[in-house]
C-alpha cells in the first residue's frame, strides 16, 4: 500500500500538462490543452486537458482521470506503478515496504546492464554477415530490426568482457547474462545467436530471447527469471506495438517472437507476443487495458489448441461487457509469420477479422468434447460449463453464454444457473452508487458539486441536511463533506480530489462532473455562486414545507403549525435576505 497522503503530495508536485505532453503533443486551446485522443482513434481532437483541474478528459471516448490515471490508462500499468514513475520523475521515493525498497533499489543497475548489453549485441549485428543474412533471409529489413533492437551475441565464451569493465560482478549473473559453472567458471550466456530484446512498458531491457541460426537445441534460449523479468507478466513488442494497438483499438496476441517482428514487417504493427507461455492472468489483464478487443492467435497444433484453451479460461475470468476477445486458429500448419509472408498482409487481416468470438468458442470445444445429442452428452455439456461459467465476471456475458449452454442441453436458463450454481454477480465497483435519481445538470447540487471539486474545503459550509442523499449529486456532496469532516480530504486540487475517490462507487460522476465544468478562475465569483445555490437550496426547501403546510392545511392545523406556517410564509417574502448562518435547518 501506497500511503494516501504520498500520493497527494505527489499530485501536488506534477503538472498534469507536463505528465500528458511527454506522450501527446498538446495545443493550448483557450485555458486548457487539446489533443487528439490516445484513447481512441479520432481525427479532430476532443482530447482536452485542463492546468486547473489537474484533469485530463475525452469527449469522444470518456476517457478521463489525474496525472496518475493517465500514466495508468496510457502505459497499461497499474496503480503502484504509476505512482512509481510519476514519483521518479520529481525526485521523490515512494513510501514502501522495507522489502520493497530493496528490490527496487536492486532493479535500476540490473536493467542498465542489460541496456549495455543490448547495444553491444546490436553492434556486434552489423559486422556479422552470417547474422544479417539469417535475419534477411527471414524477410526483416535493418528498419525493422532496429524497430526492435534485435543483434547478434557473438561465438566465444566471455564476449561480454568486452563492455562490463568487473565481469565478475554478481550483477551480471543475476540479470542472467552470465553464467556460473560448478567448477566457478564464468561465461556469456547468449553465444552465436540472434538476439530479441525483450523490453518493459517504459523501454527498459529486461530480459533476451536469442535465437539458434541453424539447427541446434534450444531454439530459442531466454534469460531466466531475474528481480526484473517475470515471463508470465510480460509480453513481447508492447512499447513498439503501443501506438498500433491505441490506433485499432485492438491488439493481436502470437506465440512467437517472429511471429511479431514478421506481422511487423509486413505492416501488422498492433501485435505482442507470451513469452513462450500460454496466457496468464496478467498478460490478459494487461492486455484488456491496451485495447477493448483482444484476438489471440494460435498454430493449430496440439499445443496451439491447448494454449487456446487455456487462453479462454483466463480470458473468462477478467472479461468485461464492454471488451471482446476473440481466437483465431491459424489455417493450415503455418504460424502467423509464416502466413504473411506467403498469402501477404490483407489475407492475414481478413483472418484475424474471422476469428472466433470467445463465447463462440466455447460453446462450440463444448460441444464437440461432449456431443449433446444424448441426454447424457447434454449432461456432460452442463457439468463441463459449470467451473466455466462460475468464471465468468461480466455479467451480460455469463447470461448469454448460460442460455446458450442452455438451449443445447434442452434446459431452461435458470435450471443451468442453479445447476451450475452461479451466484448473482455483484455489482461493479465502478458501477456508480445506487439512488432513486440520475444526475441532472440543472439541479442545484449538481452545481454545489462542480464548485465543491474546486473548493473542497468548502464542504464544510454545506447545510447537509438539505442536500438530498437520493440524489446521485447529494451523495457525492455528503461523500466528501464526510471526508472532509474527518480529515481525509486534501485541498490542493481536483486532481488529488479524483485519486481519493478512486474506484469508489462515486468516481464516475465525480469525473463526468468535472468534465463538463467550465472553469471558474475567478474565486470571488466562485463564492457568490456557491452561497446562492445555497440560497436557492433554502428557499426550495422552504417552498417544499410550506407546500406540505398548506396541503394539509384543509384537513386542519394545528396552532402550533399554523404559527410555523406564517411564519414560514414571511420568511419566504423577503427571500432576498440571505439567511443568518444560524438559521441552518431550524425553520
Ligand atoms: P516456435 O517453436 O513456434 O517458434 O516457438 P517460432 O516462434 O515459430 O520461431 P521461428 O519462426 O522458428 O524462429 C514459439 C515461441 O516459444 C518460445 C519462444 O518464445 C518462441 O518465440 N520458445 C520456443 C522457446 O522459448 N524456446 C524454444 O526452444 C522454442
Ligand atoms: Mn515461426
Amino acid at each position: 500500500m501506497i500511503p494516501e497522503n504520498f500520493v497527494q503530495e505527489l499530485l501536488s508536485r506534477v503538472d498534469i500538462v507536463d505528465v500528458v505532453e511527454r506522450y501527446v503533443p498538446l495545443r493550448k486551446s483557450g485555458a486548457n490543452f487539446s489533443a487528439c485522443c490516445p484513447f481512441h482513434s479520432e481525427k479532430s481532437p476532443s482530447f482536452t486537458v485542463s492546468p486547473s483541474k489537474q484533469f485530463y478528459h475525452c469527449f469522444g471516448c470518456g476517457a478521463h482521470g489525474s496525472a496518475i490515471g493517465f500514466l495508468m490508462q496510457h502505459a497499461g500499468i497499474g496503480f503502484v506503478e504509476a505512482v512509481e514513475e510519476l514519483a521518479a520523475t520529481t525526485g521523490l521515493t515512494v513510501p514502501r515496504e522495507e522489502r520493497h525498497l530493496a528490490a527496487r533499489a536492486k532493479k535500476a543497475p540490473l536493467t542498465e546492464l542489460m541496456g549495455q548489453a543490448m547495444r553491444f549485441y546490436r553492434e556486434q549485428l552489423k559486422s556479422a554477415p552470417i547474422a544479417i543474412d539469417y535475419l534477411k533471409g527471414r524477410g526483416l529489413t535493418g528498419e525493422i530490426a532496429a524497430r526492435f533492437g534485435l543483434g547478434y551475441a557473438p561465438d566465444g565464451w566471455q564476449n561480454l568482457e568486452q563492455i562490463f569493465s568487473d565481469y565478475n560482478d554478481p550483477a551480471l549473473v543475476e540479470c542472467g547474462l552470465v553464467i556460473v559453472n560448478e567448477q566457478g567458471r564464468r561465461y556469456d550466456r547468449f553465444r552465436d545467436r540472434i538476439m530479441f530484446p525483450i523490453l518493459d512498458q517504459r523501454g527498459n531491457v529486461i530480459g533476451f530471447g536469442g535465437r539458434v541460426m541453424g539447427k541446434g537445441e534450444p531454439k530459442y534460449l531466454n534469460s531466466p527469471e531475474t528481480p526484473i523479468f517475470e515471463k508470465g507478466r510480460e509480453l513481447y513488442g508492447l512499447p513498439q506495438a503501443r501506438k498500433a494497438i491505441h490506433e485499432q483499438d485492438t491488439v493481436l496476441v502470437v506465440e512467437g517472437y517472429m511471429d511479431v517482428v514478421g506481422l511487423a514487417q509486413a505492416g501488422v504493427e498492433n501485435v505482442v507476443a507470451t513469452l513462450g507461455t500460454a496466457a496468464t492472468a496478467a498478460n490478459v489483464q494487461k492486455l484488456m487495458k491496451t485495447a477493448s478487443r483482444v484476438v489471440f492467435c494460435f498454430d493449430r497444433d496440439s499445443a496451439g489448441d491447448r494454449a487456446a484453451w487455456k487462453a479462454m479460461e483466463v480470458s473468462l475470468e477478467f472479461l468485461a461487457d464492454n471488451k471482446r476477445v476473440e481466437i483465431l486458429q491459424m489455417p493450415g500448419d503455418q504460424d502467423p509469420d509464416e502466413f504473411i509472408r506467403e498469402h501477404g498482409r490483407d489475407a492475414f487481416v481478413q483472418q484475424t477479422q474471422n476469428a472466433t468470438r470467445l463465447s463462440e468458442f466455447l460453446v462450440r470445444e463444448l460441444v464437440r468434447e461432449t456431443n449433446p445429442n444424448t441426454p447424457e452428452g447434454r449432461a456432460a455439456l452442463v457439468h463441463a460449463a459449470k467451473p466455466l461459467l462460475q468464471k465468468v465476471s461480466a455479467p451480460v456475458l455469463r447470461v448469454q453464454l448460460t442460455k446458450e449452454i442452455a438451449q443445447r442441453a434442452q434446459l431452461t436458463q435458470a435450471e443451468v444457473e442453479a445447476q451450475c450454481e452461479l451466484r448473482p454477480l455483484a455489482r461493479s465497483r465502478y458501477a456508480p452508487a445506487q439512488t432513486k435519481h440520475r444526475p441532472t445538470p440543472s439541479s442545484i447540487e449538481h452545481k454545489l458539486l462542480e464548485i465543491i471539486l474546486r473548493k473542497a474545503e468548502w464542504a464544510a459550509r454545506l447545510p447537509l441536511e438539505l442536500i438530498d442523499r437520493e440524489r446521485p449529486e447529494g451523495l457525492v456532496l455528503h461523500a466528501i463533506a464526510e471526508a472532509f469532516g474527518h480529515g481525509e480530504l486534501p485541498s490542493g486540487g481536483f486532481g488529488m480530489l479524483l485519486e481519493f475517490f478512486r474506484s469508489s462507487p462515486h468516481e464516475e460522476l465525480i469525473a463526468s462532473v468535472a468534465a463538463t465544468m467550465t472553469d471558474e478562475a475567478d474565486m470571488g465569483a466562485l463564492e457568490t455562486v456557491f452561497n446562492d445555490a445555497i440560497d436557492r437550496l433554502r428557499q426550495s426547501a422552504l417552498t417544499t414545507e410550506i407546500g406540505h403546510l398548506t396541503a394539509r392545511a384543509k384537513t386542519g392545523l394545528t396552532d402550533a403549525e399554523k404559527q410555523h406556517l406564517t411564519a414560514l410564509l414571511a420568511r419566504k417574502k423577503s427571500a432576498a435576505t440571505p439567511q443568518p448562518p444560524a438559521d441552518r435547518g431550524s425553520f
